[in-house]
C-alpha cells in the first residue's frame, strides 16, 4: 500500500521509522492515517523488522491528537467506528512481537498521546507535552487512553489528567512515569537508536516472550501471571538462542543472537 500520510524508512540496522506526516494539523490523525497505521502493522515484515519507532514530522508535533475537523459532525455509530477503528490500530501495535518506541519530539495530545502509550517504550524532547484535552471537546480519549494511561501512571493521576483535560510537560510526564527519558530535541532520535541497539543486541525470542508476560500478565491474577511466565520462560529451552547465550556465557566469548 502506498501511503499519503506514513513516512517509512527501513534503516539497515534494523529498526524501522514510521512518521505520522499531517503538517497542516500538527499530525493530527485523521480516518486515512488510522488505516494507513493499521496497514502498516498488519503486514509488517518481521523477518527484516526487528524493531519499530514512531515519530511525528516536523519539530513542533509528535500526533496533536485524533482530527477534530473529521470528527465534528459524527452520530453515535461512527464515533463508535472511529473508536474502534484506531483502537484496534493501536492494539495491534501494541501486540507486535517487537520492540517499539514512540519518539515524541512534541505535542502528544488526545489520540497522539494514546499512539504513544501503545508502543512499549516513550522517549520524549524537552519540548514534548502531553495530555488528554477530550473531555474539553465533550468527548473521552478513544483509543484505549481510559484504558492504558491509568496502567501507567496510576487510577489517580489518569483521573486528574482526563477530567482536568491539562497538559504536562516532558518533565512531569517522566516524573508520572508517562515516559521513559527526557532528552534534548537534536539528540532524540539518536537517544531512541541507543537504546534500540541495546535491546537488538539481546535474544529476539527472548524480548518477545518477556512483552508477552507483561503485557498479557497485567490483566491476569497472580496465579495465571505466573504461569504463563513459567510456560514462556520454559520454551525458551527450546530455542538456539538459548543455548547460545548460555554457552557463550561460560566460554566467555561474545554471542550473536539468531532470533531461532
Ligand atoms: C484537527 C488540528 C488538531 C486536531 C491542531 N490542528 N490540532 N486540526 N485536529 N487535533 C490544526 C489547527 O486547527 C491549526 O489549523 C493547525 O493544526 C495548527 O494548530 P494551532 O492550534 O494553530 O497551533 P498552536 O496554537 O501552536 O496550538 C497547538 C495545539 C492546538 C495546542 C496542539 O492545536 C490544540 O489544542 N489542538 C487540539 C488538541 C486536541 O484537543 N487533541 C485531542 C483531539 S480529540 P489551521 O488551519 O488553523 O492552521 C482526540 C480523541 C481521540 O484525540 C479518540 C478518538 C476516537
Amino acid at each position: 500500500m502506498n501511503y499519503q500520510y506514513l513516512k517509512v524508512e527501513d534503516r539497515n540496522d534494523g529498526i524501522s521509522v514510521l512518521t505520522i506526516s499531517a503538517p497542516k494539523t500538527l499530525n493530527a490523525l485523521n480516518s486515512t492515517i488510522l488505516r494507513e497505521i493499521d496497514d502498516y502493522v498488519s503486514n509488517i515484515d518481521l523477518s527484516r523488522v526487528k524493531s519499530l519507532v514512531i515519530t511525528g514530522d516536523g519539530e513542533k508535533s509528535f500526533v496533536a491528537g485524533a482530527d477534530i475537523s473529521e470528527m465534528v459532525h459524527l452520530g453515535e455509530k461512527e464515533g463508535f467506528e472511529l473508536s474502534k477503528l484506531g483502537a484496534g490500530a493501536f492494539r495491534k501495535l501494541e501486540q507486535l512481537p517487537i520492540p517499539t518506541v514512540a519518539a515524541v519530539n512534541g505535542f502528544a495530545l488526545g489520540g497522539g498521546c494514546e499512539l504513544a502509550m501503545a508502543c512499549d517504550i516513550r522517549i520524549a524532547s524537552v519540548n514534548a507535552k502531553f495530555g488528554q484535552p477530550e473531555v474539553g471537546l465533550g468527548i473521552i480519549p478513544g483509543f484505549s487512553g481510559t484504558y492504558r494511561l491509568w496502567k501507567l501512571v496510576g487510577q489517580a493521576y489518569a483521573k486528574e489528567l482526563i477530567f482536568t483535560g491539562k497538559m504536562i510537560d516532558a518533565q512531569e510526564a517522566l516524573r508520572i512515569g508517562l515516559v521513559n527519558a527526557v532528552c534534548e530535541p537534536a539528540e532524540l532520535m539518536n537517544n531512541v537508536f541507543a537504546m534500540v541497539g541495546k535491546m537488538l543486541r539481546n535474544a529476539p525470542l527472548a524480548i518477545a516472550a518477556a512483552k508477552r508476560c507483561i503485557n498479557n500478565g497485567f490483566d491476569m491474577t497472580a496465579d495465571e501471571a505466573i504461569a504463563l511466565e513459567n510456560v514462556e520462560f520454559g520454551k525458551l529451552f527450546a530455542t538456539e538462542d538459548q543455548k547460545n547465550g548460555m554457552s557463550a556465557f561460560l566460554e566467555k566469548r561474545k554471542v550473536m543472537f539468531k532470533g531461532k
